[in-house]
C-alpha cells in the first residue's frame, strides 16, 4: 500500500485532471458554486485552498477576486496548478494541510477542502485537528467549505469496481474494499504502449467519515451549518463562523 503523496506522485497525479476532462469547465463548475453561495471576497480577500491539486478550485476562486493560498503535498500537481493560472493571486505552497496555519496571515475569509481531500487524512483526529485550525484561521463570519465523498454506504461485490475513465490509449478503474474506518482504494491504469497494454496499480487508503460526524464536530467548534448536501454519494457543506 502507498503513502497518500506516493500514490499521488508516483501514479494519479499524471491521470487527475485527464480524469476530470476539461480543465476549464471543472474551474467554471465551481466558479459557479461559490458565486450561488456568496463566497465571494470581502476586506481581506484571502482563501485557503487545503488539497488544492491541480487548481479547480484556488483558480475558481482566483478569478472571483480571491487571493489564494494553495496547499498540496504533490508538486506534480502544484506544477500543473501553477502551469493554469497565469497571472492570478495563487501562491503553491508545498506543506501537510496538517501545518497550514503555520503560512496562515490573520483574517482569513474563506477556507476550502473540496474534492474528497478531507477523506485522505490519516484518522479522525487529523480531521479534528484540522477543523479547529480552521475555525481558529478564519475571520468572524468567515466560511468553511468542505466537500467529501461518503464511503459510509458500502458498495457490494462486482460493483466495487468502477470504470473511473477510459480512452483509446488508457483504461482507468478504481477497484474499493471495505474496511472498519476505512477503505482501501485500488487505482488500476491500462495505458497502451507501442510493446502493447501495460498495467499500473497504486493502493491507498482513504477514511469512512460519516457526515453526521463532521456536523457534529464543526458545531462544538463554534461553526453553524448554513448548507449541507449529499449528490451521488458526495457530501457538501458549508460552515460559518459567528463569533
Ligand atoms: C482528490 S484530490 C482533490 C484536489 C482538489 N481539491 C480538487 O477538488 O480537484 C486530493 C488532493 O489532496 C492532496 N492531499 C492529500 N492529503 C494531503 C495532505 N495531508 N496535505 C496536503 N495535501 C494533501 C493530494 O495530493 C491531492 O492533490
Amino acid at each position: 500500500m502507498a503513502t497518500v503523496v506516493e500514490h499521488y506522485e508516483k501514479h494519479l497525479a499524471a491521470y487527475y485532471s485527464w480524469l476530470f476532462g476539461d480543465f476549464s469547465a471543472a474551474v467554471e463548475s465551481n466558479r459557479q458554486f461559490f458565486i450561488l453561495h456568496k463566497l465571494l471576497p470581502g476586506k481581506s480577500n484571502i482563501a485557503i485552498d487545503l488539497g488544492a491539486g491541480c487548481g479547480f478550485g484556488s483558480i475558481a476562486l482566483a478569478k472571483l477576486g480571491f487571493k489564494v493560498l494553495a496547499f498540496d503535498l504533490s508538486q506534480t500537481l502544484l506544477d500543473e496548478l501553477k502551469s493554469k493560472s497565469g497571472n492570478l493571486e495563487i501562491t503553491p505552497i508545498k506543506d501537510n494541510i496538517l501545518n497550514f496555519t503555520a503560512h496562515c496571515p490573520e483574517g482569513v475569509e474563506l477556507c476550502v477542502c473540496m474534492g474528497d481531500t478531507l477523506t485522505h487524512l490519516e484518522s479522525f483526529d487529523d480531521a479534528r485537528h484540522l477543523f479547529a485550525d480552521v475555525y481558529n484561521s478564519v475571520r468572524t463570519g468567515g466560511k468553511f467549505v468542505l466537500v467529501f465523498r461518503d464511503y459510509i454506504f458500502e458498495l457490494k461485490d462486482t460493483d466495487r469496481f468502477i470504470p473511473v475513465k477510459s480512452d483509446s490509449n488508457t483504461i482507468f478503474t478504481c477497484f474499493i474494499e471495505y474496511f472498519e474506518g476505512y477503505v482501501l482504494v485500488n487505482d488500476i491504469v491500462y495505458s497502451r504502449t507501442p510493446q502493447g497494454w501495460k498495467l499500473d496499480v497504486s493502493s491507498y487508503k482513504k477514511l469512512r467519515i460519516p457526515a453526521d460526524w463532521v456536523r457534529r464536530e464543526l458545531i462544538e467548534l463554534g461553526f453553524t451549518i448554513t448548507f449541507f448536501t449529499k449528490d451521488k454519494g458526495m457530501i457538501t457543506l458549508i460552515a460559518c463562523k459567528n463569533n
